[in-house]
């Protein structure tokens, strides 16, 4: 039966549902275009424009398609914009979540994927951070993510509703169709890519005395492809009658920031000039997963492991789409 992919216009979403396209799942999306593309959907694909909060939208959508599951991508996802506008954060994440845990309820939709993130864990008390770790987030996009996680929960006991929480940890890379374009951009990986397109003058580096290896945050880099991978493994985990559970979704590995412009530097061939700024109050030093419970319980495994793999597969479609997505 079809699955409704909420946010599949978006940069994960979009890769996902080409996966599930490719294994011959059927696939019907629903994004309000806040920060989705037109061209980012697969055209095998029905597309609704309109919000997950709008319960008649959605139950006409499960209704005439026959849903029954969803995975749950839509969301607002920029940290820093949550801290400036936590309002707007809470009524899209958590008030338009629970509307669409509502509507999945009462058209008898039960089986969801979820998308949650590292920073539900906050500051790291111990590295790896496996799925134990205390959940004490440090943004209101972290708590709106946590809220969501516990509404889950509670849909569980109270309605039966299983689902699988996916916690991603930094999100990178690209297939051939399908890569990152946000605006404004505020992840590394394609800022940095950006100047080596000449788009931007400077990478910032925003501390350099933290106490990692080389004094540069270090981050966990998931490729889109392997997260792809992983919804469609917990759907089928889901569709066998898997109990509900909470997954990290990493690499296992870290890399700096000083790192990750290295190894642009090696992809692109080009010249990254780099601009040392003070810390920003909230980044943590070392955020990397322990995803061995994937592996054990979901048959996941990352075949992207080695960060040059991953920046190569972004800068082919950089180069490919130098202002990102045209619609
Ligand atoms: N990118 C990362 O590194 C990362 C890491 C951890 C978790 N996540 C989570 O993964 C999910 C996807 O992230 P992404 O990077 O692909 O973001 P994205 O912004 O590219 O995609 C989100 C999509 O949801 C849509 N959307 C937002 N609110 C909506 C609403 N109310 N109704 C309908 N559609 C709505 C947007 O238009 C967009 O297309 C998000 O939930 C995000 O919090 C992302």
């Amino acid at each position: 039966m079809p699955t409704l992919v909420t946010g599949g216009a978006g940069y994960i979403g979009s890769a996902t549902v080409d996966l599930l396209v490719e294994h011959g799942e059927p696939v019907v999306v629903i994004d309000n275009m806040s920060e989705g593309h037109f061209d980012a959907v697969n055209p095998e694909v029905p597309l609704y424009e309109g919000s997950i909060g709008d319960g008649a939208l959605v139950r006409s959508i499960v209704e005439k398609h026959g849903i029954d599951a969803c995975i749950h991508f839509a969301a607002h996802t920029n940290v820093g914009d949550s801290v400036v506008e936590p309002g707007r954060y809470y009524a899209n994440n958590v008030g338009e979540g629970l509307f669409l845990l509502n509507t999945l309820t009462a058209t008898g939709v039960k089986q969801i994927v979820f998308s949650s993130t590292c920073a539900t864990y906050g500051e790291p008390v111990r590295v790896p951070m496996d799925e134990d770790h205390p959940q004490h987030p440090q943004s209101p996009y972290g708590w709106s993510k946590f809220f969501v996680e516990r509404m889950l929960e509670d849909f569980n006991r109270a309605y039966g509703t299983r689902f699988v929480g996916l916690r991603y940890f930094n999100a990178a890379g690209a297939t051939e169709l399908r890569g990152e374009d946000h605006k404004p951009e505020t992840h590394l990986i394609p800022l940095v890519l950006f100047v080596a397109l000449g788009k931007r003058g400077t990478i910032n580096v925003f501390g350099d005395d933290y106490g990692t290896h080389d004094g540069s945050c270090v981050r966990d880099y998931v490729h889109i492809a392997d997260l792809a991978a992983a919804h469609w493994r917990a759907l089928g985990y889901l569709r066998k009658g898997g109990k509900s559970d909470f997954f990290n979704l990493g690499t296992g590995r870290g890399q700096s920031v000083l790192e990750v412009i290295e190894a642009a530097r090696k992809v692109s061939g080009r010249e990254i000039r780099v601009k040392v700024e003070a810390r920003r109050p909230g980044d943590a030093s070392y955020l990397v997963a322990n995803a061995e419970k994937a592996e054990t319980i979901l048959d996941w495994k990352p075949r992207y492991l080695e960060i040059e793999e991953t920046i190569e597969s972004a800068w082919k479609w950089h180069l490919a789409h130098p202002d990102g997505y045209a619609r």
